[in-house]
């Protein structure tokens, strides 16, 4: 069966792969854009993530947030939130994230968005990253919302 017009599919067999995705998908995305990153401990996320942050803002470190919940790169006006929801115990905490008004301005990645599925904005880039049965890595790209227009080019 053919993927829905708003899928997209890739196949990324190295790490390198899963960062230039994550750069590819830096290009097309602008303050205010929510990405939420799918897929089983260990599937890439936190690589795509660093591809995306190094295309946006030169060479810096991203390391997993997974005890802070929220890292912050960027000055103001190109923020960009990388966070990882996989501890989130409860309701409280994650409000006080404050990511309600990081949706807003800036950019904003989310490892394990399912901790917060209901409140995730309808304009979101959602990828799903599984292991293929090579030792590498496989993307479906689900664009709602105003991602739908976007130009995503995958190099496939
Ligand atoms: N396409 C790929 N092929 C092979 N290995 C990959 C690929 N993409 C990432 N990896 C490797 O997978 C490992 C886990 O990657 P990463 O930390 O990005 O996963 P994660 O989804 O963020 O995991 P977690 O849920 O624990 O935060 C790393 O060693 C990384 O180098
Ligand atoms: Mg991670």
């Amino acid at each position: 069966m053919d993927p829905a017009p708003n899928n997209l599919m890739c196949t990324l067999d190295s790490v390198e792969a899963t960062r230039a995705l994550g750069a590819t998908i830096a290009e097309a995305a602008r303050q205010g854009d929510t990405i939420a990153l799918r897929g089983d401990l260990g599937a890439g996320k936190t690589s795509l993530t660093q591809g995306f942050v190094r295309a946006r803002l030169g060479d810096v470190e991203v390391t997993s947030p997974t005890f802070t919940l929220v890292q912050t790169y960027g000055a103001q006006d190109q923020e960009i939130w990388h966070v990882d929801l996989y501890r989130i115990e409860d309701k409280a905490e994650l409000e006080e994230l404050g990511l309600e008004d990081a949706f807003d301005i800036a950019l904003v990645l989310i490892e394990w968005p399912e901790r917060m599925e209901a409140d995730l904005p309808d304009n979101r880039l959602d990828i799903l990253l599984e292991h293929d049965n090579a030792g590498g890595r496989r993307a479906v790209l689900t664009l709602r919302g105003n991602w739908a227009e976007r130009r995503l080019d995958l190099k496939l």
